[in-house]
């Protein structure tokens, strides 16, 4: 495995940041996971642009590497063989003498690596996962890819803690998104999720889920889903971009839907499957209808 820091393509143990590391001592930084398929990345222009936002967000100026970004990630997956894989990506504003304000002149910390990517499967049976719900205590500005996590990281700590994957945030009555994930409530044969701004991340799985099943003719709504109709909902899923759409089994320990399965889930999984085969000029799959 090789990682990539600040220009060099390294082992990750000689990978070596400063503990002056602004992103070590502040969570004074942005990230982003892309994920790969047969070597090809999927929606890399939406997340260099979701990492500009980031970056404007927290007035980092965005490091532009000689090549342009699509090259040196694509070297990175080069140095990386394997099957599926994501490429985390994470800029920080820098190593510099410790104080909160902005150091002048100091240079960002460019890091990314690779990770293998575990498909949803399209069995049913296999797919779901547990879920919890919690009060949302983060920040308000969730539309930033913040490194600064704790908030996410407590959350999905009590999910694991609970025999559950997921924690499902709740602020002010209503659905933010998942500790890790956006998510998704279906009523009938209406599909919602909650709509973009400062409260959750705008995820390039949301954008893209919503964009096929409306193109499909789907009846998609970016609407706020209460906590109400959060534990009414027939089907639950969660979507990020290691792990595609997943739906939800239990919401804190209830059956979602009364547990009659989720055969809209199915339906969307094709749909989108087959719209990111379109959108990567693949041929189709079959791995789900
Ligand atoms: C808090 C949060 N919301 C949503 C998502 C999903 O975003 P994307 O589909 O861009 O991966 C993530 C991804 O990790 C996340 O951390």
């Amino acid at each position: 495995m090789l990682v990539y820091l600040n220009g060099a393509f390294l082992p990750p143990g000689e990978a070596c940041i400063s503990p002056l590391d602004r992103g070590f001592l502040f969570g004074d930084g942005v990230y982003e996971v892309i994920p790969s398929y047969g070597g090809a990345f999927f929606l890399l222009d939406e997340h260099l642009e979701r990492l500009g936002r980031s970056l404007a967000g927290i007035r980092i100026p965005e490091p532009r590497p000689e090549e342009g970004w699509p090259r040196l990630l694509e070297r990175l997956l080069e140095r990386n063989p394997g099957g599926d894989r994501s490429v985390y990506l994470q800029i920080s504003r820098g190593a510099a003498p410790r104080d909160h304000a902005f150091p002048a002149g100091a240079t960002p910390t460019v890091f990314a690596m690779v990770s293998p990517i575990v498909p949803t499967r399209p069995d049913p049976a296999e797919a779901g996962i547990a879920a919890i719900t919690l009060p949302d205590q983060r920040w308000g500005r969730c539309d930033i890819k913040s490194v600064a996590l704790l908030a996410n990281v407590l959350a999905r700590q009590q999910a694991v803690e609970t025999g559950a994957v997921e924690a499902i945030l709740l602020r002010d009555g209503v659905v933010t998104e998942g500790a890790a994930s956006n998510v998704f409530a279906v009523h009938g044969d209406s599909v919602s999720t909650p709509p973009l701004g400062h409260a959750i991340l705008p995820g390039i799985t949301r954008q893209f889920l919503v964009d096929s099943l409306r193109g499909a003719g789907w009846d998609c709504r970016e609407a706020p889903v209460s906590e109400e109709a959060l534990r009414s909902a027939d089907e639950i899923w969660v979507t990020s971009s290691t792990r595609e759409l997943v739906p939800v089994t239990t919401l804190d320990g209830h059956p979602v839907g009364g547990g009659r399965g989720y055969p809209v889930w199915q339906r969307a999984l094709g749909v989108f499957r087959r719209a990111r085969d379109r959108s990567m000029g693949i041929r189709e799959t079959g791995a789900a209808q």
